[in-house]
């Protein structure tokens, strides 16, 4: 099989940005064995290849047209998924999932919400992106929560809810792992109908305003992939509220926000960069636009907005609540994602 993509090189050294594409390229040629795929060294990896338009989007970020690959390996889905590594020496161990990316066996996923649905929780209808975002957000999640918690999220007769579940683009890879006690919500009605009908674990919709349908202390884990990047202040205070009620004691909450990362994969120019990091650090949540995706779906489709979170603003705000509070920047793609616990 065949793959390219991208992978910024590592920099190394750091200070001379006067080479000549040629001298870059050889510069670079020896991270070629950062790749692996299903754990081990693939048939041919050809990287880097200069790739100008990366140049273009991500000036912010020093020889990112360096980034281009090529790489051929056997086509395997060891238990449903291939795994494509590009290794970075600097990960620290808990973000260990963001070198990965997973494609699902196709085989095994030929029941699919229709492209309407799928436009709705992605804002597109390119049907291979929400197989492989999906699969590969689903095992960094789980990952993730595997680092934070010491301890393997399949197996363990857990309750673990999906909060803003969608059309189930997460959740059809790990409802599977967590069995019964897997459970979804969404404030789109339609979109949590589909899961229902075509997806192992309990779905149940949702509000956008709390509380939710279930009592007290339900949940050992709880993820929402992309809610508070869509939710204004007054809204995101009021679910922390309620994240934290139906979660255990020592539970966990991984939710995703937009910061650093999504500011830099916008395709702003310098000058709208600059203008939103500047707003970004004085205001800490920072609203930036109105999203129509949900229109005709939802209750108040005049709340679903575009947000950007500051790190501060996170750590001093959500504090409240939670408390080990760890952020992934860049964790599931242009999301930081925030892992966090309700003290026993
Ligand atoms: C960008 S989509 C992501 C969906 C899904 N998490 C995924 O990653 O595929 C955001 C989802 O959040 C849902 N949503 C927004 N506000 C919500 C709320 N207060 N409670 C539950 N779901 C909500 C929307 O209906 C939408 O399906």
């Amino acid at each position: 099989m065949r793959l390219t993509g991208w992978a910024l090189p590592e920099l190394s050294p750091p200070d001379d940005d006067t080479a000549t594409p040629s001298e870059a390229l050889a510069r670079y040629a020896a991270q070629s064995g950062r790749f692996t795929v299903n754990g081990r060294a693939p048939l041919h990896v050809d990287y880097p290849q200069q790739r100008p338009a990366l140049r273009e989007h991500f000036w912010q970020r020093r020889d990112a047209e360096y980034s281009g690959f090529t790489v051929i390996a056997d086509l395997a889905y060891p238990d449903g998924y291939m795994e494509v590594r590009c290794a970075n020496s600097t990960t620290e161990a808990m973000a260990r999932g963001r070198e990965s990316w997973f494609l699902p066996d196709p085989a095994r996923h030929t029941d699919l919400p229709d492209a309407d649905r799928r436009y709705r929780v992605i804002g597109n209808r390119d049907v291979n992106g929400f197989l492989w975002l999906g699969a590969t957000d689903a095992m960094r999640l789980k990952m993730a929560c595997e680092a934070y918690c010491g301890a393997p999220l399949f197996g363990r007769n857990l309750q673990v809810l999906d909060w803003g579940v969608g059309c189930g683009r997460i959740a059809r890879h790990l409802a599977p792992g967590i069995g019964d006690g897997f459970h979804g919500c969404n404030i789109d009605a339609d979109n949590v109908s589909w899961c229902a009908a075509h997806l192992p674990g309990r779905f149940a919709p949702s509000k956008l305003e709390p509380p939710l349908p279930w009592p007290d202390a339900t949940f050992d884990v709880i993820y929402g992939v992309s809610v508070f990047t869509h939710l204004r202040r007054e809204w995101e205070q009021r679910w922390l509220a309620e994240l934290r009620r139906v979660l255990k004691p020592g539970g966990v909450l991984m939710v995703t926000v937009h910061g650093q990362t999504a500011i830099d994969f916008a395709g702003l120019s310098p000058t709208e960069h600059h203008a939103l990091q500047d707003r970004l650090a004085r205001e800490g949540l920072v609203v930036t636009s109105s999203n129509n995706q949900l229109d005709g779906f939802v209750d108040h489709p005049d709340e679903y907005v575009n947000v950007f979170h500051s790190p501060d603003y996170i750590e001093r705000e959500w504090a409240t609540w939670f408390g080990r509070i760890v952020r992934l920047p860049g964790y599931l793609f242009t999301h930081d994602l925030i892992l966090a616990t309700k003290a026993p």
